[in-house]
């Protein structure tokens, strides 16, 4: 069996109402200056808190990542200028996956002896002084548990990772209740990035056991419950399995990570500005087809983990296991064509180009997938 590291965050609380700890445990760590990264809404669900935090004498800086499109090198530094004397010995980020990411920047760069430019890739990040807390308000990118953060640069407008140790928060504190305001829309889309976090882990040409096994609990969660969190947003219990879902989608980040439809994704978001998991989600029934005969035995027990019956050969079992997962996107309102969505016949080759940028998750992919092959996957849903 190869060798694997799970680096993960020291300290995971799960559960209704958890959010509300961060100031008790900045506090604890003995953090006077702290930063709090948010956006709107959810500055008035932190209104309480930032309150308790004023009363016992922190010194809180809050930052509004105002959102207006995936997170870039241009946001980030006006970020950073907002907070750069404030020299922040604890960074609390509160919100969805572009939030999570760039507080976690904020909170790996606060020295400012690197800049983004310099850490686009693995492992080039030196190190990180504060305590990051990480609190999310969708379950979906899993940023909360995982080494990775994405951020488009402007100086050539492409969407680049930047993973490391340095990344991965301290403490994660997942509260369901957070995520029971979030829109239909929202919940389904980031809920299919989530799904695709564990399809991708698990099918992974470098899968390994001790990462299967989150991955298919996760695929399970989200199969089961990701119809009802987008029909019944105050359903606790279905918004406590997806945001369990969405950390083991996470967790399966940093030591296995995603493949094709991931990779495929990148000019979907770079070109036409799709939201990360649309574009996933649009793209994930027709890399699994295209990916399934690598390993019809792991397919067939995905479906399986998602309840579904043995057909009596893999194959057979495998396939439904993709049409069910067509099917989950459909009824949660996920559009299932290119064109529906605005992309042009005329553009796919140029995709294609993108995609192929993003080796490092093409090479996860269990086939090997080159142009050629790009190109039909895109054609096959335009
Ligand atoms: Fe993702």
């Amino acid at each position: 069996m190869r060798s694997i590291e799970l680096i993960q965050p020291k300290r995971i609380v799960f559960g209704a109402g958890c959010a509300q700890g961060w100031v008790d445990i900045a506090v604890a760590e003995g953090k006077q200056r702290v930063l709090l990264l948010s956006t709107d809404p959810i500055w008035a669900v932190l209104d309480r808190s930032i309150d308790v935090a004023r009363q016992k004498g922190l010194q809180l800086m809050c930052l509004d990542y105002t959102w207006r499109s995936e997170p870039d090198t241009d946001m980030f530094e006006g970020l950073y200028r907002q907070c750069e004397s404030f020299g922040p010995q604890a960074v609390v980020s509160v919100g969805g996956g572009s939030v999570l990411d760039m507080g976690k920047l904020l909170a790996a760069l606060a020295s400012g002896t690197q800049k983004p430019a310099d850490v686009f890739g693995k492992n080039l990040l030196e190190r990180r002084d504060n305590l990051l807390i990480c609190i999310p308000t969708t379950a979906g990118t899993g940023s909360e548990v995982s080494p990775n953060a994405i951020l488009f640069d402007k100086r050539d407008d492409e969407k680049k990772g930047i993973i490391s140790p340095w990344l991965v928060p301290d403490l994660a504190l997942i509260d369901p209740e957070m995520t029971c305001s979030l829109p239909p829309k929202l919940t389904a889309e980031t809920g299919m990035d989530a799904l695709c976090h564990c399809i991708e882990a698990y099918t992974n040409k470098f899968a390994h056991p001790t990462v299967d096994l989150y991955a298919l609990k996760g695929i399970e969660y989200i199969y089961k419950n990701l119809r009802t969190a987008v029909n019944e947003g105050n359903n606790i219990e279905a918004r406590s399995a997806m945001a369990l879902a969405s950390m083991y989608g996470g967790l399966c980040l940093g030591p296995v990570n995603t493949s094709a439809v991931h990779a495929l994704s990148y000019g979907l978001a770079g070109k036409y500005h799709f939201a990360h998991g649309l574009a996933n989600a649009v793209l994930l029934p027709a890399v699994m087809t295209f990916n399934m005969e690598a390993d019809l035995e792991k397919n067939a027990r995905m479906a399986l983990a998602m309840g579904l019956p043995d057909k009596g050969n893999m194959r057979a079992t495998a396939l439904s296991g993709v049409e069910a997962i067509r099917e989950l996107s459909r009824d949660c309102g996920i559009p299932q064509s290119l064109s529906s969505l605005g992309v042009k016949k005329e553009d796919l080759p140029e995709l294609a180009d993108m995609a192929m940028k993003v080796k490092r998750l093409l090479n996860n992919n269990p086939r090997e997938l080159e142009w050629k092959e790009a190109v039909e996957i895109y054609q096959s849903i335009l």
